[in-house]
């Protein structure tokens, strides 16, 4: 055999092999911070990811909208541009899946043991399936937490945010909560709402605490108010058919990966919310407000009416399979 054809042969070999063990790259795109519910929950799967697949995926993740804000980072996946995302179940609106702001409705559920029945029950699969159409697949549900209003007034009572400006995420059940106590929301992308409301564009905002804290917005809410009204929690989704393209094995090992990562997002969630509030409370920032029962029962009867009147958006049959499962009453408030 001449040299030549020997080198070439040597060549060919190495390159093979650098080609095998290229790894795939799966790129992770989310909104929020680190050191937040979903940004730990992504960073222990990327972790996972590597070493169930020994390698052969290589996960970046990519927090606090370095690669992109809200609305790109959907248009990203279905082009293919990014491979993994965790937006807000409030963000699903846009791409055409109504249904998943019935997460939004106000007080629908009783805390994470309600909400947990939903999400890991036939509902939530049937919900996840409803995104394939679009291209996406949705692999889990990952909690965040319980939202809670803030601004720079107080907030004891419903009232309290009439005519005022509040920064939602874009969704219409979210819109029509602001409505339902006469105040003005306005949807702005969570990149962009620090600035919003240190500048003064909106007057106020409603988070789970540990979005509040990591994004320091109580540094610039005078007054926090734990109405704890409405869920906000994430579904993990991909690209269809990059998902569907990956081999067998290695779509198991992913698989294995992201219910080891959901069991820990949930199991984190709490208490990381619950850490936040604490280094809100230490930070002297912002005062925070318990409502008593009777307030509290004042912002149920305000905003409870909201799941009637998105009943033709959402749909009267997925509502009261919810209310089916959690043995929700309104007519008892
Ligand atoms: C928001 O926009 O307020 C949230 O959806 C951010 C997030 O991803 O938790």
């Amino acid at each position: 055999m001449k040299i030549s054809s020997l080198l070439f042969g040597l060549l060919a070999c190495t390159f093979a092999a650098t080609a095998a063990a290229e790894p795939v790259v799966i790129k992770f795109s989310h909104v929020v911070a680190q050191d937040t519910p979903k940004g730990k929950a992504a960073d222990f799967f990327a972790k996972r990811a590597g070493e169930l697949t020994k390698g052969k995926v290589k996960v970046e993740v990519y927090p606090n909208s370095t690669l992109y804000k809200d609305k790109e980072e959907m248009e990203a996946l279905q082009l293919g541009a990014v491979q993994m995302l965790a937006p807000s179940l409030a963000k699903f609106g846009p791409l055409g899946v109504r249904e998943f702001e019935v997460f939004d409705l106000p007080y629908i559920f009783d805390g994470y043991a309600d909400l947990h029945k939903i999400t890991t029950g036939p509902v939530g699969a049937s919900l996840l399936a409803k995104l394939e159409p679009k291209g996406v697949k949705g692999l889990a549900f990952w909690d965040n937490g319980f939202k809670s209003f803030s601004a720079n007034s107080p907030i004891n009572m419903p009232a309290d945010l009439k005519g005022k400006k509040m920064r939602i995420q874009s969704s219409k059940v979210l819109e029509e909560e602001m409505r339902a106590m006469g105040a003005i929301p306005q949807v702005m992308a969570f990149s962009e709402v620090y600035q919003a409301l240190q500048t003064g564009v909106v007057d106020g905002t409603e988070n789970p605490i540990s979005n509040l804290q990591t994004q320091k917005m109580h540094e610039v809410q005078k007054h926090l108010s734990l109405t704890e009204h409405g869920y906000l929690g994430y579904a993990v989704i991909t690209n269809k058919k990059f998902w569907e393209g990956l081999p067998a094995d290695v779509r198991g090992q992913l698989e294995q990966a992201m219910k080891e990562s959901t069991e820990y997002a949930n199991k984190i969630a709490k208490e990381e919310n619950e850490r936040s509030l604490d280094i809100v409370k230490k930070s002297g920032k912002t005062e925070i407000h318990t409502p008593t029962p009777e307030e509290k029962l004042a912002f149920k009867r305000a905003l409870v009416p909201v799941h009637k009147k998105m009943e033709s958006r959402i749909g009267a049959d997925l509502i009261q399979s919810i209310y089916k499962e959690t043995n929700f009453d309104p007519s008892k408030l």
